[in-house]
């Protein structure tokens, strides 16, 4: 029987993605000048021939004074329809669809999580966010001090700030759309900046953006709607979101946002979770062991076909809004995983991370019927722990050194050199 991830997605603006194994996105920390460099093009012409469905970008900044990490690609200016810019970007485009695959670049404003020195505006200058919440890592001294080392308490955004970022945000996505990628995914997941908004932990606003969980979501909102009217209707505009646990209280709140961006036309959800305060979305699963280092989900004994992240929330969010084309990412290492997400109704594309960093050509494997499933699997070890960073909190080392060693594998990929497997080194 063929596999259920080969089926093609057709996705609400039309746009038709050949198969439902989606490249998530993995900030690559390779644009030195933050502008898309022939280096990062490199490594996204190996997954545009990987056999992906569809290819997500690491996160692209909206502005470059506030970057995630110091090489992030990033808009420098406002975009007014510069034609070097659209070339430099077409040329980026054209690489990863350059066999076929439709490319959505993430957009992203980190806000409160943006590193001193990440971004133009110096180690003293301001981050943004809803309100002046600073990051919290935890109440030991070192956490405290790390805090205040690596962030600074960030500003409290005008109304100026917020319709500034709005147009940033829609300004990149214009951009995009004129380069020739197939659509933009708006990061609202990870605690950036629009994560902060629709939490109440970090938006303690009191006026039309903050309050109630239509109020937090009203920036998101807006974002999205201003973007339609700027790119073309069959330019796919998706959304990365965090999941909520389902006894938490904020689970109906989150459920009341998904709404009010479905009834906005979103073209796609996907589920993730997790910040850099409790980064869950970097843990690692042993499936042999079937342990998981993940609070969100309840641990199952069927944890070998139930290896995905989110996968409860995923169920619940496919139950209310059944519309919604979903895409679930997070723990995904097998055939058998990825197929019975989908059997299960929990999504309808799966995104893949890490696999993908060390694998570009993953989906080549999952989706050849003549490999058996035991051997369609790209079972990862955790990532080493440098030794200087082993006195830093334990949740922060475990993210920061999975996503320092594939962003390696990244810049391998973009020398034209083999990866390497954790552990296999
Ligand atoms: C090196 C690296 C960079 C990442 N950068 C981003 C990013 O830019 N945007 C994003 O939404 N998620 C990012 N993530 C998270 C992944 O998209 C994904 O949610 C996470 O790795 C879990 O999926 P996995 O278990 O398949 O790796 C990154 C992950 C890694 C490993």
């Amino acid at each position: 029987m063929l596999s259920p991830l080969a089926d093609p997605v057709k996705l609400p603006c039309g746009l038709v993605l050949p198969n439902r194994l989606s490249k998530a996105a993995m900030a690559e920390r390779i644009a030195r000048d933050n502008k898309p460099s022939k280096n990062l093009a490199d490594a996204y012409e190996q997954w545009s021939r990987g056999g992906w469905g569809s290819i997500l970008t690491g996160n692209v900044q909206v502005d470059v004074n506030h970057l995630g990490t110091p090489f992030d690609p990033a808009l420098h200016s406002e975009y007014t329809g510069q034609t070097d810019l659209v070339a430099e970007w077409k040329a980026y485009a054209d690489r990863c669809q350059k066999h076929g695959t439709p490319a959505i670049v993430q957009i992203c404003h980190p806000g409160r999580q943006s590193f001193r020195g990440a971004g133009s505006r110096g180690i003293f200058g301001d981050t943004l966010a809803p309100s002046a919440v600073p990051m919290n890592l935890g109440d030991g001294l070192i956490e405290r001090l790390l805090a205040c080392l690596v962030w600074t308490t960030p500003r409290e955004m005008s109304r100026a700030d917020i319709e500034g970022v709005i147009r940033q945000f829609v300004d990149t996505a214009r951009l995009m759309a004129d380069a020739g990628f197939s659509g933009v995914e708006i990061h609202g997941a990870h605690g950036y900046l629009i994560d902060q908004f629709l939490n109440s932990k970090t938006n303690l606003r009191t006026d039309e953006y903050g309050g109630t969980p239509a109020k937090r979501a009203r920036f998101v909102l807006e974002i999205l709607t201003e973007i339609r009217k700027v790119v073309p209707a069959t330019f796919c505009i998706g959304i990365k979101l965090n999941s909520a646990d389902h006894s938490s209280a904020t689970f109906e709140e989150t459920m009341t946002q998904i709404g009010l961006l479905v009834d906005a036309g979103i073209d796609f959800m996907e589920i993730s979770g997790g910040s850099y305060e409790d980064p869950v979305m970097m843990a690692h699963r042993d499936p042999q062991n079937e342990t998981s280092e993940v609070n969100h989900e309840p641990k199952s004994k069927r944890t070998a076909a139930r290896e995905a992240f989110f996968l409860e929330f995923a169920k619940e969010v496919r139950k209310r809004y059944p519309g919604l084309v979903l895409m679930l990412t997070g723990g995904f290492r097998s055939r058998v995983g990825a197929e019975s997400a989908i059997r299960d109704g929990a999504c309808d594309l799966v995104g893949i991370g890490r696999p993908a960093a060390v694998e570009p050509g993953f989906p080549l494997r999952l989706l050849d019927e003549s490999i058996e499933d035991e051997e369609a699997v790209c079972y990862l070890n955790k990532a080493p722990t440098p030794f200087y960073a082993r006195w830093l909190p334990r949740a922060l080392i475990g993210a920061g050194a999975e996503s320092s060693y594939y962003a390696c594998q990244i810049q391998r990929l973009a020398k034209g050199l083999a990866t390497i497997a954790p552990g296999l080194s």
